[in-house]
């Protein structure tokens, strides 16, 4: 928390990844705002299916993510964005999917095909470019300190949840301020020793993490209605067999 509060005083540059890699992001952060899904979120229309399917999604993604950073912790593009005591996200998944889909849960998970090709990017970096997790680490955690924490407030309203039950992911015990903390972490971003190779490739990644999570979002929706329509479907032809039998 100290580190917090003295990384305050620093001033960004617009050569710093930090800036950079908002920059580039900027248009694709809009695109993910604006899937059905987060829409959903920000007009306070969030259904339960919507909710469970992206927990499960989550859970996928930072599994590889944390996986992968934790075996890479040491390296220097990863070590000083390393904050597992702050960030971990893995735990309050398993967490929250316990008290949506009970005990057995692992058994209850569906993955989409996106959310498995956006795991298998993560752990093809962890494997062949850790810097390059840079990226991803960024996509997800400063989101989930930035927009993540209106979403969750929402969420509860959305599904009517009386208490933080269910929703551990959105929240930061470790963290005292989102802000000061974001500045750490770009701060820290900012001090990965870095080639130009190797910085316009993290600039890449960043835009291929929005894609890959847009991807998600959508692949999600679209199971969310397809579930929809066929219990329409199915609802409406027992009516039709009701009201037949009746007439
Ligand atoms: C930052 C909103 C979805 C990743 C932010 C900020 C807001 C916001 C208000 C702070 C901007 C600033 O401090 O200048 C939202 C809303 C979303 C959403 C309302 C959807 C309902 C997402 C998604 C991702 C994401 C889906 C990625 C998967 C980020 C990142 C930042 C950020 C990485 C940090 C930007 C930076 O300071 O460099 N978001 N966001 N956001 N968001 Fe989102």
């Amino acid at each position: 928390m100290e580190s917090e509060k003295k990384i305050s005083a620093v001033q960004m540059t617009d050569r710093d990844l930090s800036e950079q890699i908002k920059q580039v992001t900027k248009d694709c952060h809009e695109r993910a705002e604006n899937t059905e899904l987060m829409l959903s979120f920000q007009r306070g229309k969030v259904t339960l299916p919507q909710f469970k399917v992206l927990l499960c999604s989550l859970y996928e993604v930072y599994q590889a993510l944390e996986e992968e950073m934790d075996r890479n912790s040491n390296h220097p593009g990863v070590a000083p964005i390393y904050f597992p005591a702050e960030l971990a996200r893995l735990k309050t998944l398993a967490k929250d999917l316990e008290f949506f889909y009970g005990q057995n849960w692992r058994e209850k998970i569906v993955v989409p095909a996106a959310t498995k090709r956006y795991c298998h990017r993560i752990r093809q970096l962890g494997r062949e470019n850790p810097e390059f997790l840079i990226a991803h680490a960024y996509t997800r955690y400063l989101g989930d300190l930035s927009g993540g924490q209106v979403l969750g407030r929402i969420a509860q309203k959305s599904l009517g949840l009386k208490s933080s039950d269910g929703l551990s992911f959105f929240a930061f015990p470790g963290v005292s301020s989102p802000n000061l903390f974001k500045q750490l972490y770009r701060s820290r971003m900012n001090s990965v020793a870095l080639t130009e190779e190797e910085r316009n490739g993290v600039l890449e990644e960043a835009v291929r993490a929005f894609e890959l999570n847009i991807q998600v979002f959508d692949d999600l929706q679209k199971m969310v209605n397809i579930s929809e329509n066929a219990q329409q479907n199915y609802s409406t032809k027992s009516t039709a067999v009701n009201t037949l039998q009746i007439s």
